[in-house]
């Protein structure tokens, strides 16, 4: 009966997925930039509602065809252009049934004979059945997935390994550390910054002392046109948040510019730590004491 037709139905259908599935894997190796396979993957639940309507929509035309097909049926026989069918066994069987029948293909009880190999043991008989049809389209369909799957993770190059997804998470998580850290270092000021200890600031905040202020303070702070900053005595006041005060807005007036403006707040946090690791080094030719001893709180 139909079983043929269905069959047929399905394959078509089935290869009309394989195509477009190949089809953009193509598309996505010659390097157009989202690969088909991770759009399919972030939008499966589109694919899978896409799939369920095709089904149903072809479900639907097979109905109407049946329908279409036993109306004319009726209406040749009413004329009697054609003798009256016995068999109304297309109308009968159930999608279900139909779709069972084709999945399993089993050879009819009555047609066993044509598959009996001839071995009989203790009246139990060896048939030779075909593969079910479902069983087949598992079997190949693993096959078809395996070969994307290799070409999509392993030689496409689309950035699909799972390497390459360490990578990109790692990337992103750096990001967000990143910025998170920038706002941390943005939210220092006079009020809250502390003194670095690390060395690692220490080596920056000196790096950034020889390059914006050794012009004026000297490259050991001994002092030139700005203050001595190795001596307890200081213009401005000594301790870590006066430092940085005296930094972030400068003191335009004397010649000393704001630098807020061209260090970030973390910078001037590491210079202003540095300065006061340079308290009682005494280097050659100070300048002279200016300012008031500064006594910690
Ligand atoms: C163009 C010269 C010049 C440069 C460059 C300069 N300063 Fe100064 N700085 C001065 C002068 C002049 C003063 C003294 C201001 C005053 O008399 O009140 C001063 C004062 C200071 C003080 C206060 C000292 C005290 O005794 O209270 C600190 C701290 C300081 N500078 C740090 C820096 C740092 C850090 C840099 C680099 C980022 C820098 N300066 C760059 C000229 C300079």
């Amino acid at each position: 009966m139909n079983s043929t037709k269905l069959k047929r139905k399905g394959t078509a259908l089935l290869s009309l997925l394989l195509l477009v599935t190949i089809g953009q894997g193509q598309e996505a190796s010659l390097g157009h930039s989202k690969s088909a396979g991770s759009w399919i993957v972030e939008n499966i639940i589109l694919v899978i509602g896409l799939l369920v309507f095709l089904f149903a929509i072809w479900v639907i035309s097979d109905i109407i065809r049946k329908m279409l097909e036993a109306q004319s049926r009726q209406l040749l026989e009413e004329k009697g252009i054609v003798a009256k069918s016995t068999s109304v066994m297309d109308e009968e069987v159930p999608l279900w049934k139909r779709i069972n029948d084709w999945a399993w293909d089993l050879v009819p009880v009555s047609a066993e004979k044509s598959i009996d190999l001839g071995h009989d043991f203790d009246g139990i008989r060896e048939l030779d059945n075909k593969l079910p049809p479902w069983w087949l389209g598992l079997m190949y369909g693993s096959m078809i997935f395996a070969v994307i799957y290799m070409y999509q993770y392993h030689w496409s190059g689309s950035g699909w390994s799972s390497e390459n997804e360490y990578i990109a998470e790692m990337k992103a998580g750096d990001e967000i550390k990143n910025a998170y850290l920038d706002k941390m270092a943005n939210a220092i000021n006079e009020n809250n910054v502390v003194a670095l200890t690390d060395p690692e600031d220490l080596s920056a905040g000196a790096a950034v002392f020889k390059r914006n202020c050794a012009a004026c303070h000297g490259v050991e702070g001994q002092g030139l046109v700005g203050p001595n900053l190795t001596d307890d005595y200081w213009l401005k006041g000594g301790g870590i948040k006066n430092v940085f005060e005296t930094i972030k807005y400068g003191v335009p007036e004397k010649g000393m510019i704001s630098w807020k403006s061209q260090l970030k707040p973390e910078t001037m946090q590491q210079v202003a730590s540095y300065i006061l690791t340079l308290q009682g080094t005494s280097p050659p030719n100070p300048k002279a004491k200016e300012g008031e001893l500064y006594i910690p709180e």
